[in-house]
């Protein structure tokens, strides 16, 4: 088994599809490995791409207000997406480059064994809860594989886009939080 460390530097160097010609950094993830959930986005956009983190724009500025509204910060969580280089133009990753790239997000999952996977967004909710999920309908229902307790609520871009969705995220949110403090409060 590698140390996120070690797998950081492994997906620094990748160079299997051409995500990799494009990028200017790898965003491979951050957060402590004894955290306890883990939320996964999409890829990186313009800023993630630019300075290496993830979620550091405009969408990230929100994501950290929703955890904030529910007592959390980034210093509780894991953060990753699942292409771990930013798509041209910010385009939604191809299939081919989520099934290549969602590999090391499974090493990662390995490493810090989270207890809670939060999808934001359908991209991400549809390569790891199910092919056909429709966030819209299928978003604040939890489902069990394994050990992993895994929700989906809309992407922080998403509901830049449209504040008619902010009520159903603030919901998810709170049902996030109440999971969180019932199995991963000790
Ligand atoms: N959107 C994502 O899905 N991930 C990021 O890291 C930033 C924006």
């Amino acid at each position: 088994m590698y140390s996120l460390k070690e797998l950081e530097e492994i997906v620094k160097r990748c160079r299997r599809c051409p995500l990799s010609e494009t990028r200017t950094n790898v965003v491979f993830g951050e957060g402590d490995v004894s955290n306890r959930i883990m939320f996964i986005g999409e890829g990186p956009g313009y800023n993630e791409d630019k300075i290496g983190r993830p979620f550091v724009g405009r969408a990230g500025e929100l994501f950290d207000k929703m955890l904030k509204a529910v007592e959390l910060t980034r210093d509780d969580i894991y953060i990753a997406n699942i292409v771990k280089c930013r798509p041209p133009n910010n385009r939604n990753p191809l299939e081919e480059e989520s099934k290549n790239c969602i590999e090391f997000l499974r090493w990662q999952v390995k490493i810090i064994d989270p207890d809670i996977i939060v999808c934001l967004g359908a991209v991400a909710a549809k390569n790891i809860i199910q092919k056909d999920f429709r966030i819209t309908k299928n978003r604040g229902i939890w489902y069990s594989k394994g050990k992993f307790n895994i929700i989906a609520t809309y992407h922080p871009a998403a509901i830049l886009r449209d504040a008619d969705k902010k009520k159903d995220a603030w919901e998810d949110f709170k049902a996030i939080k109440n999971m969180y403090n019932k199995i991963c409060v000790t």
